[in-house]
């Protein structure tokens, strides 16, 4: 687990230019975070990783990039409008929201709840004394559902007729084109159909920073096989989700399995197991693979009339496929690799350093270019301007070249070019590596070769 408590660490990543509270100026919006110039860089390059590995790599898999919005149809097939809920009360004395189990749990690290309905869960409440943790009062409403889609209106008249949700999972962008994507590809089953982008719910209790937020990216697979395969299958995506996890870099010992008890398991999944993560506040989801079986693809064929089951020509049977569901959220990915980065070092006896060990195909900047004086700007300029064809770059010319070497390890640059008297002479340039921190000389002409099989996955 990370040394350092996570308000330092996020303390950092907001200093630095990882990631900015939404809307700041304006005194933020509830839990909102924007990426800055360096999140932005490390979102795009493990969104790639992801791509590649699930799409370019598995050549039973393709890609899609489906819409928000979704006719309301779908919601009610899922059975998102009737059962996304959370169980919410509230303090009828300073006047508080709260989840219900969120409440207990706090409270009752060791209670087991999972599966207790409202009517359960209001009288563990009341007959355990919980407390509300803003006032300390026992004083509560009883268990209320709030539906966690955000709603709004397509076009300009504001009626029921109207109503519109933000998709609160990009899966359903996959099922309803289910047969689109068959189709237009010619292909057989067993096929993977990836979506990614935006989802949105609003929980009640969002936080630890980027962890909970009501507007998240998502990465989902929808892995659609012969019934009776789906265990294969199953345990095969979740190796493959592990062995992602370990090449973001994250260390083995701050990884788990959790498989769901049957009780916890959401209404349309046979099997669920998640990734944990240990993030500095405690152990964290962050990727989750469940059987979701035929629920989706029999739910949308009742409600839309339109059958959605698979000839198979191998067998000659028709069925509808089952459906693996490795389920990502990009922004949990992105606080996992930058916590598990975030160290300091001694270094000698008397200076330290902010580093980031970042794997050198997800930092922000894959070369820092630094010239050793204002004169040899010319030269500097001209060797960021090779690189930056190939590969992310910054320019550096402030403070003493020791001062620039910790800038750019505090924010995981995995090598810096620096640009001396001597590359006037011979075309030859130094470069640092920010882990080892060790120096090499290089032709300037080597350069792309060099780096490129360094910092490229
Ligand atoms: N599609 C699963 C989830 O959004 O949690």
């Amino acid at each position: 687990m990370s040394k350092f408590d996570f308000d330092k660490v996020t303390n950092h990543f907001i200093t630095s230019g990882f990631l900015y509270q939404g809307s700041e100026i304006y005194g933020g919006l509830s839990n909102t975070w924007d990426y800055g110039p360096l999140g932005s860089e490390v979102k795009r390059n493990i969104e790639k990783m992801w791509w590649k590995k699930f799409i370019q790599e598995s050549p039973t898999n393709v890609g899609i990039d489906a819409a928000i919005l979704m006719n309301p149809k779908v919601w009610e097939a899922t059975g998102h409008v009737s059962t996304f809920n959370d169980p919410l009360l509230d303090c009828k004395d300073c006047k508080m929201r709260f989840r219900a189990d969120q409440l207990i749990e706090k409270q009752f690290p060791d209670a087991d709840i999972a599966g207790l309905n409202d009517e359960q869960l209001m009288d563990f409440i009341r007959n355990n004394d919980v407390k509300c943790p803003n006032c300390g009062g026992t004083n509560f409403t009883d268990i209320r559902k709030f539906n966690m889609m955000f709603k709004t209106h397509i076009g300009v008249t504001e009626d029921s007729k109207s109503v519109v949700y933000l998709r609160p999972e990009t899966a359903q962008g996959v099922f309803v084109n289910f047969k689109n994507i068959l189709r237009t590809t010619r292909r057989k089953l067993p096929i993977g159909i990836c979506n990614v982008g935006k989802a949105f719910r609003n929980e009640i209790t969002p936080g630890q920073m980027t962890f909970r937020m009501r507007e998240f990216t998502q990465m989902e697979m929808e892995f659609f096989c012969k019934p009776g395969e789906d265990l294969k299958w199953f345990d095969f995506w979740k190796k493959r989700c592990l062995d992602f996890v370990a090449d973001l870099g994250i260390k083995k010992e701050d990884l788990r399995f959790r498989d769901h008890e049957p009780a916890e398991l959401a209404f349309y999944s046979k099997a669920t197991t998640d990734i944990e993560y240990r993030f500095p506040f405690g152990w964290g989801e962050v990727w989750g693979i469940a059987d979701r079986t035929d629920y989706d693809l029999k739910r949308h064929a009742t409600y839309s009339g339109e059958p959605l089951d698979y000839f198979d020509p191998e067998t000659n049977e028709k069925y509808v496929p089952f459906c693996i569901e490795p389920s990502v959220g990009l922004d949990r990915l992105i606080l996992m690799t930058l916590c598990n980065a975030y160290d300091e070092e001694a270094i000698g006896e008397n200076d330290s350093r902010i580093v980031m060990h970042l794997v050198p195909s997800l930092a922000p900047y894959k070369v820092a270019v630094l010239p050793l004086s204002k004169k040899l700007e010319e030269k500097a300029q001209e060797v960021q301007k090779i690189l930056s064809t190939y590969m992310t770059t910054v320019y550096d010319d402030t403070g003493s070249i020791g001062k620039r070497y910790r800038r750019q390890d505090a924010i995981g640059t995995p090598y810096c070019v620096t640009v001396d008297f001597n590359t006037l002479e011979d075309s030859s340039v130094t470069i640092r590596d920010r882990d080892t921190m060790q120096q090499i000389r290089l032709q300037i002409t080597d350069l792309e070769k060099y780096l490129s099989v360094k910092v490229f996955y």
